[in-house]
């Protein structure tokens, strides 16, 4: 059994939310004896990718959720990842929903979170960026999200806040609206508030870029349960504001299990396939495409870039499979 086999193996016998921390933690030993980046020397990488306006080392990056608050992305950015996406933060401190808030199905491969949102606050998640930045030398994406008690006609002044808060460090900006397990988020990408909140979002975004005399991405991660109708009303208001980017798609609410939550893994994989396609027919080349959702092999890498992904974001594969998938998916 190899190291990663190994590892996983370890991790998949104790409660899954407790396994992520003690894996991350487990990588974040490693990274401090200075072993950890010799555990996967053969990772080729450098092959200099650019999209949204930034360099890539490589398509494949690490989904947003793993790394909340910002503590390991650099221990992360040693494995071989492009680019890591922290967060979702939320402007003040939450604890997210009772546990268990994390089911995984090992067989099956797929997994249910109904977190919502649990993270340190903007705050603490920008000193934790701040320490860590130095020591990591990939794109940094950083993923926010309304807090649990504002109310859904004010969550556009979250979404201002903390982009002043993170614009200076992140490399792009994820914008998370599709996230299930904050009640009524997903409303803001319905006709009532999603043309105005990517209104307001990006008039925020060319006033910071004004100061700052730089183009910084904006990109935006949408449900993968939207009507094709509302998706074509998505897409048109993200061009018509210059969206940089789409991450399609978050976790999904449509399944059959009986617990509380979106699911991810193996389950999603169709359902991301097919509005990747969408959205590629709809939007061509004027909107950078990053897939996320049910990535569990390199042939899935490589499909979703054939079918128009100008980079690729893994979670439940990176759960399942850990390093294995990442070094053949950086070998195609
Ligand atoms: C436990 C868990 C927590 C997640 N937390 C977040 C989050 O905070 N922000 C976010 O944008 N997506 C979050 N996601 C969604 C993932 O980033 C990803 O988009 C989704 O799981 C689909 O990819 P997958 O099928 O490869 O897992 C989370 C997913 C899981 C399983």
């Amino acid at each position: 059994m190899n190291l990663n086999k190994l590892g996983i193996f370890l991790a998949h016998l104790v409660p899954p939310e407790f396994s992520n921390k003690l894996s991350l933690e487990g990588l974040k030993f490693l990274y401090n004896l200075g072993i950890l980046s010799s555990v996967n020397s053969k990772i080729p990488g450098d092959k200099n990718i650019e999209s949204l306006g930034l360099n890539f080392s490589n398509k494949i990056g690490l989904a947003g959720g793993l790394d909340k608050n910002a503590d390991y992305f650099h221990v992360l950015g040693k494995l071989g990842f492009g680019f890591i996406e922290v967060g979702t933060l939320t402007l003040k401190p939450q604890k997210g929903n009772l546990k268990p808030r994390v089911h995984r199905f090992a067989k099956e491969r797929n997994i249910v979170n109904s977190l919502g949102f649990n993270n340190v606050g903007v705050y603490e998640g920008l000193k934790n960026i701040e320490k860590n930045k130095p020591f990591y030398n990939g794109v940094l994406g950083v993923s926010i999200g309304k807090s649990k008690e504002t109310k859904i006609e004010n969550a556009f002044k979250d979404y201002l806040h903390l982009i002043d808060y993170v614009y200076d460090q992140a490399d792009y900006i994820a914008i998370n609206i599709s996230s299930p397990n904050t009640e009524n988020l997903r409303e803001l990408s319905s006709e009532n508030y999603f043309k105005d909140l990517i209104e307001k979002i990006m008039n925020k975004k060319e006033q910071l870029n004004i100061g700052a005399s730089k183009n910084k991405p904006f990109v935006l991660k949408i449900s993968p349960d939207e009507s094709k109708r509302n998706l074509e009303k998505i897409f048109t208001s993200c061009m018509e504001f210059n969206v940089d980017g789409l991450i399609l798609n978050n976790s999904s609410i449509n399944h059959k299990k009986n617990l509380k939550g979106g699911i991810s893994g193996n389950y999603i994989r169709e359902i991301s396939e097919n509005n990747l396609i969408f959205a590629k027919n709809f939007c061509g080349d004027e909107i950078s495409l990053i897939s996320s959702g049910g990535i569990m092999t390199s042939n899935d890498v490589a499909k979703r870039i054939d079918l128009g992904a100008e980079l690729v974001q893994l979670y439940s594969g990176f759960i399942f499979s850990g390093t294995d998938l990442l070094k053949e998916s950086l070998e195609i």
